[in-house]
């Protein structure tokens, strides 16, 4: 399966993708990494470990979401992406987007959804008070952060944890389920019932 990889931060999970590629234990290829920012760490990482395509699309060339989505959805036909995985891309897909590649977007969130929805995950659930807390890994559908769910792990929060903690204990499941997920969709696949993702095995 060849993969895109869209990103805006630090692509630590781009790079556990990478990594767990690089070690035969994910069997995708990540042909193409698109990202909104230019200063973003995942540029670096993606052309550190010799992503064939690695493309800052900046938001300023292009008049809107629906223009610029269009540029990075002929990139992705270009360059034969089966898959896209979002790791971290700050930006709101428009629904033209979602429409064409329906089914075919993957995100990982910071929250055991449906709690916590939305840019603002981590801080809200400590805000919240909940117990535990984890991260998802899902479609991408029109609703922010509302596709069916494929996976997810959950954490303990401590009543010392700052946003930061409670993060870096998240990512460090993220770091496991993103790769792993992929592996089960490729290797096992799934069914969709009503909202339900049925794995095959
Ligand atoms: C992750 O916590 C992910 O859940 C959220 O954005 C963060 C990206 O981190 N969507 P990184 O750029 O992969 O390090």
């Amino acid at each position: 399966k060849s993969i895109a990889v869209m990103a805006s931060g630090r692509g630590s999970n781009l790079k556990v993708i990478l990594d767990a590629v690089a070690a035969g234990d994910c069997p995708v290829d990540v042909q193409l990494v698109i990202c909104d920012r230019g200063d973003a760490a995942a540029l670096d990482i993606a052309r550190a470990t010799g992503v064939p395509h690695v493309i800052h699309v900046n938001p300023k060339d292009y008049e809107g979401r629906e223009q610029y989505d269009a540029e990075c959805a002929d990139l992705l036909d270009r360059y034969g992406c089966q898959w896209i995985v979002l790791a971290g891309y700050m930006r709101i897909l428009s629904s033209s987007f979602v429409r064409r590649f329906r089914g075919r977007i993957i995100n990982i969130h910071p929250s055991i959804l449906p709690a916590f929805a939305g840019a603002r995950a981590v801080e809200d659930a400590l805000a919240y008070g909940v117990k535990v807390s984890g991260c998802t890994v899902h479609l991408v559908d029109e609703v922010l952060d509302g596709g069916s769910i494929l996976a997810q792990s959950v954490v303990p929060v401590l009543d010392d944890d700052t946003r930061d903690s409670l993060h870096a204990r998240i990512q460090i499941e993220e770091h496991k389920l993103y790769p792993a997920t992929l592996k089960r969709m490729v290797e096992e696949g799934f069914t969709i019932e009503g909202r339900r993702i049925i794995w095959s095995k």
